[in-house]
């Protein structure tokens, strides 16, 4: 038999889980559970990388566990944990950092937008280290997330080909998973700029919680373009291009299928199509997520956990000799 490939990927307990991270990523978590050996964790270490209160990351990190398993994670499938219960993430990280250029650092856009708005600190440069530590405490050939973390991927490649050309082959090179449609699923009241769990305005995001009554009122809300005609046209028409890229996901059909269901019959009837498919599609993960209770979680991830520490320390044992320090 030969081997699966691995599959690892993170999403960090900052704010609610919405449907750009379901489109954009968590929908590849659940799929590629059929073909691949997979590995997931709520990455809280990285959460603490701008400022926060520890009351609401303790919460934020079971209801994103909570979440991630509502959407399909199956722990029988999958490996999932929280990141910090494995010091090894944050052991090879450092390794990691002795490879990693300040310069490439300082240019990750994410670094420059968020130093912006909550100012330097090391942590969050160091950031994409760690992330990429994540990835490769696993030896990960694939990495499923949305589009805005291509830079880190780039860096992730970068830093697994200089540790093997160093002190030899030890990683894959991983690449990056994204969905064809879907992989930036933008603000629905500022359709120019993407989805975000940080967006102040609670409209511009319909969260994997929402029930359905919200739903269909975020949707009608929703910044449209000029014109009548419904079209898949990002220059001239990002609102409803967004919203057709939505509906195609929740749908399952071609945006062409759906355009010419709805090209001239009015943007109300055409929201009003987006706002039920999407109620229908949140509707299952919202009772999935009702009817788990945070004891159930809480055995899963320290199951999760002890089993990441075994395969995690398996890889550290190898990188400890390759470097010198067995
Ligand atoms: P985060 O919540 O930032 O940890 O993101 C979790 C995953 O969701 C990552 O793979 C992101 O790339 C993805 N993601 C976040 N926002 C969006 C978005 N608006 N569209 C598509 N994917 C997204
Ligand atoms: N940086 C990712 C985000 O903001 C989260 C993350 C941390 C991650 N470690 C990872 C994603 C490893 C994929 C693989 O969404």
């Amino acid at each position: 038999m030969t081997e699966r490939r691995r599959v690892f990927s993170g999403a960090q307990p900052t704010g609610e889980p919405h449907i750009g991270n379901l489109i954009g990523a968590l929908n590849n978590w659940v799929a590629m559970q059929d073909d691949y050996d997979t590995v997931y964790c709520v990455v809280d270490l990285h959460a603490m990388t701008v400022p926060y209160v520890p009351s609401e990351l303790e919460k934020e990190r079971r209801q994103l566990a909570k979440m991630v398993l509502s959407v399909g994670v199956d722990p029988s499938r999958s490996l999932f944990y929280y990141q910090s219960d494995v010091p090894q993430h944050v052991e090879l990280a450092w390794v990691l950092t002795t490879l990693a250029g300040v310069g490439q650092l300082e240019r990750m856009t994410q670094y420059k937008e968020k130093s912006d708005r909550t100012g330097q600190s090391f942590g969050l440069l160091a950031y994409p280290v760690l992330m990429a530590a994540d990835i490769l405490v696993h030896k990960a050939h694939a990495v499923p997330v949305g589009d805005d973390q291509t830079q880190h991927l780039e860096l992730t490649r970068d830093l697994a080909e200089r540790f093997n050309s160093r002190y030899g082959e030890l990683f894959p090179i991983p690449e990056r998973i994204t969905p064809e449609i879907g992989a930036r699923v933008m603000s629905l009241t500022e359709p120019t700029s993407k989805m975000s769990k940080s967006d102040p305005s609670p409209r511009s995001r319909i969260l994997l919680t929402d029930d359905d009554d919200q739903i269909v009122a975020k949707v009608r809300a929703a910044v449209t373009d000029t014109g009548a005609e419904v079209a898949y046209d990002w220059t001239a028409k990002p609102g409803i291009s967004n919203l057709l890229e939505i509906y195609s996901f929740f749908t399952g059909r071609p945006i062409p299928d759906l355009i010419a269901e709805h090209r001239d019959g009015g943007y109300g009837a055409f929201k009003e199509a987006v706002a039920q498919a999407v109620a229908e599609g949140i509707r299952p993960i919202r009772k999935a997520y009702e009817a788990l209770s945070d004891e159930e979680v809480a055995q899963v991830m320290s199951v999760g956990a002890e089993r990441g520490r075994e395969l995690a320390e398996g890889t550290m044992m190898t990188v400890r000799e390759a470097v010198g320090l067995s």
